[in-house]
């Protein structure tokens, strides 16, 4: 949802602008600008802030070559932090568009995301 379209979608729900904006800033999967042909969501809270986050992230930043809010040079991949998957059992998780996986290792991304062309 770009900027430009808040005002359209207000006058179209019958409702204010800052409303539009508020659902809009607070909903993680309402993306603001456009993103690559998929997008994968990293879990920071708790369990997985505990149980390799970090290293889970680094790594997919490493091997994507991009940090948070970027997406790759083909547009394949958009790399975005994400609060509790509800999969904490499963921690350190991701999500790849609807796909959920946990615990991933860095040692999984390259067969994780070769699924993804
Ligand atoms: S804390 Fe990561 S899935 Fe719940």
């Amino acid at each position: 949802m770009p900027d430009g379209a808040i005002g359209a979608i207000a006058k179209v729900l019958g409702i204010g602008p800052a409303s539009v904006e508020g659902v809009a800033t607070f909903y993680s999967l309402i993306f603001r600008q456009p993103v690559g042909r998929h997008v994968v969501l990293v879990c920071d809270s708790s369990s997985c802030f505990l149980s390799g986050f970090d290293e889970l992230k680094q790594a997919l930043a490493s091997h994507l070559g991009i940090d948070y809010g970027q997406t790759t040079e083909d547009g394949r991949f958009t790399l975005l932090p994400v609060c509790c998957l509800g999969a904490c059992d499963g921690a350190p998780a991701l999500m790849i568009d609807d796909d959920t996986y946990g615990p991933v290792s860095p040692d999984d991304l390259p067969g994780l995301l070769e699924g993804y062309p």
